[in-house]
């Protein structure tokens, strides 16, 4: 028999917490201190950088928060990149900054995200973060996967003692994903399984999942046959595919088979409107939590 599922709005979780953030910043100005402040850089012209770029920025506009896009060519050299973010890392009025990723190929992207002081690394990718993160010291939490979190508390969905497959190992989503979700700690004390592309049988996995958090890259990845009835998938995936009927020319197809698995599932997120606004949001709570730390209002 079908269960009906009930879809995870990253959209309304988005919406919430920008009014919530928006009263924190109003706060921090009323008792008197600047409002927070973000820089994203962007390298290039890529078009999906360029969105994301966008919607965090406008996003912070809405919620008060004093926000910027500097902009290179993508011939900028790694010498002159590193001199911008040594130029950031030293501006007292600035509370955090990210580099939008990829960055073009001549120039070595973690030798970038390593020269950025982690006091101002709202992305969380600094190594400072990534191992503050895997020990359970306060530092910053990477975007998505904290924004993945929120969602799980925000809709009471324990992970306690269940079992988390997330497929995919990536730096930014599965491995501190996984890390967060084995903390003790709600959402949390799972029993975590990260499969990859060498992990053999991979549906054996997802079929004892309690949760799954597909995070590959590869449209429609998970099928219903692959999903356990009343399981929690939770889907990352943001490919674009070519579809000539819509105004831009592509649609955001997600790594999960949402038709077919839906009706299987507990809780579910859609693609777009799941974790997208998620990590928008979590970029503006560590840009937020930056600028509190800074004022002495937080460790
Ligand atoms: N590229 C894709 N996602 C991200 C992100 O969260 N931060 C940055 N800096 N680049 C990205």
């Amino acid at each position: 028999m079908e269960t009906p599922y009930t879809l995870l709005d990253g959209k309304e979780i988005n919406r919430q917490m920008r009014e919530e953030i928006k009263a924190e910043v109003e706060k921090m100005v009323a008792e008197g201190h600047k409002s927070p402040r973000l820089i994203a850089v962007l390298v290039g012209h890529d078009g999906g950088s360029e969105t994301y770029v966008h919607n965090k920025m406008i996003t912070c506009e809405a919620c008060g928060i004093r926000s910027e896009t500097l902009r290179f060519e993508a011939d900028i050299t790694e010498e002159e990149l590193l001199k911008e973010v040594a130029k950031l890392n030293a501006d007292d009025d600035l509370d955090g900054f990210i580099v939008q990723l990829p960055l073009p190929k001549h120039i070595d992207a973690q030798k970038v995200i390593e020269a950025i002081d982690p006091r101002k690394d709202v992305d969380g990718f600094h190594p400072t973060n990534v191992g503050k993160l895997s020990i359970g010291l306060p530092g910053f939490v990477s975007a998505t996967p904290f924004g993945i979190c929120e969602l799980l508390r925000r809709y009471n969905i324990s992970t306690d003692g269940k079992h988390v497959v997330v497929l995919g190992r990536s730096d930014i989503v599965g491995k501190p994903v996984a890390q967060l979700l084995l903390h003790k700690d709600n959402p949390g004390n799972a029993t975590v399984t990260v499969c990859h592309s060498h992990t053999k049988d991979i549906a054996f996995y997802t079929r004892h999942a309690d949760v799954i958090i597909a995070a590959l890259g590869q449209p429609h990845f998970v099928k219903a046959d692959m999903v356990k009835e009343g399981a929690v998938v939770i889907d990352v995936g943001t490919t674009r595919v070519p579809d000539a009927s819509r105004a831009k020319g592509f649609r955001l197809c997600g790594d999960v088979d949402f038709d077919n698995v839906a009706p299987k599932c507990s809780y579910i997120t859609p693609v777009p409107g799941g974790v997208g606004p998620m990590t928008i949001i979590a970029l503006l709570h560590n840009t937020l939590l930056a600028a509190r730390r800074n004022r002495g209002l937080e460790k």
